[in-house]
């Protein structure tokens, strides 16, 4: 085997732990550092996993190591100026979805990808469970014919994620449900029927569980600090 890649994490909470396991897993990846606004975790993200040097400002992080590539899993309305920044550093991205809070955003983070000739990945990651890539496989020979209805759907049928703290408040998450776990659905039922393009699209949002619908155990409570929840916002809809 070649040399190891090297990787670097901005932001370790829930999603970035797995990030780190996962790569440590596949024995290709070095983590160089970690980076996290949250000291304490950066310290106990390094000790759990054997990482010698963490940050708490990602673009030191960037400026001192000398990395392949960065995994981005910090809240929703950092993606893009982490994302742009850590092109500019000369490195490839690993993107948590969703890619940004605005098209706006977006647009920039694709103009930098295509300057930078740098890869950007989003971690769409139910394009790599077995039966969606299944039933992409089938669509791709032809086994439904021409698609013309798909519904796609995901129930979390109690709690809310990060509950009072940048999941809910929208400036931070860019929206509710639809943002944080509808991406799934919505990117692989067109990732399966190869990107039509839409017409018109309409929605429906509400809000009426807010607090009382109670925390939905994520981020794993093991993965925060008090920092996390304590704004108390509530105001995406669901
Ligand atoms: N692919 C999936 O299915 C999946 C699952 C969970 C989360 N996510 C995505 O991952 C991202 C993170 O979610 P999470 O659940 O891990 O949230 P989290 O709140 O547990 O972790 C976010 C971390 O970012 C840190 N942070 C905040 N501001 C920072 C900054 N300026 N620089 C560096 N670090 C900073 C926080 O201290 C925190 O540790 C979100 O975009 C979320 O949508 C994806």
């Amino acid at each position: 085997m070649g040399e190891k890649l090297k990787v670097g994490v901005i932001g370790v909470g829930g999603i970035g732990r797995i990030h780190i396991s996962s790569y440590q897993q596949t024995g290709e990846v070095e983590i160089v550092a970690i980076s996290d606004a949250s000291l304490n975790k950066v310290k106990q993200v390094q000790k759990e996993f054997g990482i010698s040097r963490g940050y708490k400002d990602p673009e030191e992080m960037l400026e001192k190591e000398k990395l392949d590539a960065v995994s981005i899993c910090t809240p929703n309305f950092l993606h893009a100026s982490q994302s742009i920044l850590s092109l500019e550093k000369g490195c490839h991205v690993l993107l948590e979805k969703p890619m940004a809070t605005n098209t706006t955003e977006a647009r920039e983070i694709v103009k930098k990808v295509k300057e930078s000739g740098k890869i950007l990945m989003m971690g769409m990651t139910w394009r790599f469970i077995s039966h969606y890539s299944y039933l992409k496989r089938l669509a791709q020979q032809g086994e439904f014919g021409e698609i013309y209805y798909a519904h796609g759907k995901w129930l979390r049928r109690r709690g809310v994620p990060g509950l009072g703290g940048w999941f809910t408040t929208k400036k931070m998450s860019g929206g509710g449900p639809l943002v944080d776990i509808g991406v799934h659905a919505l990117d692989c039922m067109l990732w399966i029927m190869d990107f039509p393009r839409p017409e018109r699209v309409s929605g429906f949002a509400f809000q009426k569980f807010g607090f009382r619908a109670g925390d939905g155990g994520w981020p794993p409570p093991a993965t925060r600090d008090e920092q996390d929840t304590k704004n108390r916002v509530f105001d995406v809809l669901m």
